[in-house]
């Protein structure tokens, strides 16, 4: 995933656009790069690495002129390097794009193109949209012309702004966010309000296919075909402008830290909690889907319908529901997604639509393309979350599904307990230091836990993944003793996830089997149970909200692991926050 940015406006562009791609860095790092517009000519700066790194040795945000693109990149065609970073001039430099997403049939555009005498600089498939659009600049229809052909011949899914060399910026979107601000005398189009916020809260919505040409006379949205399309101004939320680290280290320290009030506002409104309950409970399927973190939310998802509402749900990892699709047919798709921008979620989402599946979905973001393509939305609403490994969009999820649980016979649910069960989870804080130091030269780490347990095992791992790049895996407890053990050695470190309630007995005994091995554990529970090397505390509390509460010293582990092993938690190798590419 890359963020796409551009203004046009009375101010510096270059240091509009370097302060926006600064604020979007979570979606892709691996290069940086600015054009601007200035005298009739388009000028290009790009390097590889951070924005600030490249900033303060390219002065990216010194460039002249007051129109402008710029882009941060997670390589997908090209590897990460100062010709394949982007803005991409056209060959006769009339034109510089940056692109988000993938042109599927970039090749034979590229052939096509060098054979009319388009010289190409990069390995990356979004150089062939500046040649393109250069090629159809001349032709009937000025910019919006130029656009129209260009993306008619184009296959795949991008948002991407161009900048012309009179000023002009122009912007076209298909299966990838992209969104305008609108200022006073002003435009911005960014993959992310983030981009803009700090100037603007209005906003528009790029719909799908839709294009945006924003010249001397302001701002015009089209459809594909060229005539006119909806352009509703919305509201943005100011608050996201305040998104400072403020005295934390990193977002995603600040983001597990927050968990105690970023869970109360989780599920949102009642109508679209008992919506969604009524729909569940009224389907004869219904499949949970998510990838990572969410796909973790969903198997909890499954446990909760099954224990509380009696109701038989399937989980499925968004990346494979094609695989599924023809056995599709009617029901309810649980489509849980943070960003609601995941390219496998919304092709899930798409293919079940397509089935007559109703999808309801859990997002953070209601305006993201998910939320927009169901039928019901139900908000997790934890704000924004800028580190790129998902922590309180977690708990937030959790909470939502309890919340719709709770509509099916499920308990009721106290946030305002919820809160005070993260709080003293969180304060685990010093012996999870201690536990990650102990993991600094570890190659493998296992986590372990039994039933709905079993789901924070496997988010446990992912973060120890993600952010300590450890190998890290999720065991069943009662799958131990039918192959895992054989792994098991004075060198290994087992995380039990263990919390009271019915699992524990036996998951103690897991415990037990694991150090006859040999093995070190580190247990995860209300009390120091007499089998744990190491014990991280949770606090007690209703049995139903152990899975909040039990994956807060796991997130803290991996987070002091990742500072152990020197890695950067916000910013993980070959990562980005949603992954807008199949
Ligand atoms: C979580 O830490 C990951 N960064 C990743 O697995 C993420 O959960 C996944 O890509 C799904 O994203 P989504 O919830 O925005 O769809």
């Amino acid at each position: 995933m890359c963020s796409i940015i551009g203004y046009r406006g009375p101010r510096p562009a270059a240091r509009v656009l370097v302060g926006g791609l600064r604020r979007m860095e979570y979606r892709g790092y691996d290069s940086v790069g600015v054009a601007t517009g200035s005298g009739g000519r388009i000028l290009v700066k790009k390097g590889v690495g951070r924005v600030d790194g490249v900033n303060d040795s390219l002065r990216l945000d010194a460039l002249p002129g007051h129109a402008g693109i710029g882009h941060t990149r997670w390589a997908t065609q090209g590897a990460p390097t100062g010709a394949n970073a982007h803005p991409h001039a056209s060959s006769g430099a009339r034109v510089a794009i940056v692109h988000n997403g993938s042109i599927t049939n970039f090749e034979a555009l590229r052939g096509s193109l060098e054979a009319r005498g388009h010289r190409f600089a990069s390995e990356t498939d979004s150089e062939v949209i500046a040649n393109l659009l250069e090629s159809e600049l001349g032709g009937e229809g000025g910019a919006r012309g130029a656009v129209m052909r260009t993306v008619a011949a184009l296959e795949g899914h991008y948002a991407f702004a161009a900048l012309l060399d009179d000023g002009t910026i122009a912007a076209a979107r298909r299966r990838a966010p992209l969104i305008v601000g609108v200022g006073d005398g002003e435009h911005y189009v960014s993959s992310d309000v983030l981009g803009f916020v700090e100037y603007t809260d209005d906003a528009i919505y790029v719909g799908d296919g839709n294009i945006v040409v924003i010249d001397g006379g302001g701002l015009a949205v089209y459809g594909a075909d060229g005539a006119p399309a909806e352009a509703r101004v919305t509201k943005v939320s100011r608050e996201l402008a305040g998104i400072y680290k403020g005295d934390y280290a990193h977002y995603t320290l600040k983001e597990i830290s927050e968990q105690p009030t970023s869970i109360i506002g989780a599920g949102g409104d009642e109508r679209a909690i008992a919506a969604a309950a009524r729909a569940i409970a009224g389907a004869k399927t219904v499949y949970v889907v998510g990838s990572g973190t969410s796909h973790n939310a969903a198997i909890v998802a499954k446990h909760l319908l099954s224990a509380h509402a009696g109701i038989r749900a399937e989980v499925i990892v968004a990346s494979e529901l094609p695989v599924h699709a023809h056995s599709l047919s009617g029901g309810v798709m649980l489509a849980i997604s943070q960003s609601g921008e995941s390219a496998d979620m919304l092709e899930a989402a798409r293919l079940a639509s397509a089935a007559g599946v109703s999808v309801v979905s859990l997002v953070n973001h209601p305006s993201s393309s998910l939320a927009r393509e169901s039928a019901q939305v139900v908000r997790i609403n934890c704000g924004p979350e800028i580190g790129v490994a998902a922590t309180k969009s977690f708990t937030s999820q959790l909470a939502a599904l309890h919340r719709i649980t709770a509509e099916l016979g499920g308990p009721r649910v106290d946030m305002a307990a919820v809160s005070r069960a993260l709080a003293g989870a969180l304060e685990c804080d010093r012996r999870a230091r201690g536990v990650a130091a102990g993991l600094r030269d570890m190659d493998d780490v296992y986590v372990l836990g039994r039933g709905v347990h079993y789901a924070i095992a496997s988010e446990a791992a992912l973060k120890l993944k993600e952010l300590a790049y450890i190998h890290a895996e999720a065991m069943h407890g009662g799958e131990l003793k039918h192959g895992p053990l054989a792994l098991l050695d004075a060198r290994s470190r087992v995380i039990v996830i263990n919390p009271p309630g019915p699992t524990h007995e036996d998951a103690l005994s897991d415990a037990a089997k694991i150090r006859a091995r040999g093995a070190r554990t580190i247990g995860i529970d209300t009390a120091d149970a007499g089998e744990y090397d190491e014990w991280l505390r949770i606090p007690e509390c209703e049995g139903w909200m152990y899975p909040l509460a039990e994956i807060v010293p796991a997130q803290l582990v991996a987070y002091y692991t990742a500072l152990e092993r020197d890695t950067d938690p916000d910013h993980p190798r070959n990562l980005a926050k949603s992954v807008t590419v199949r």
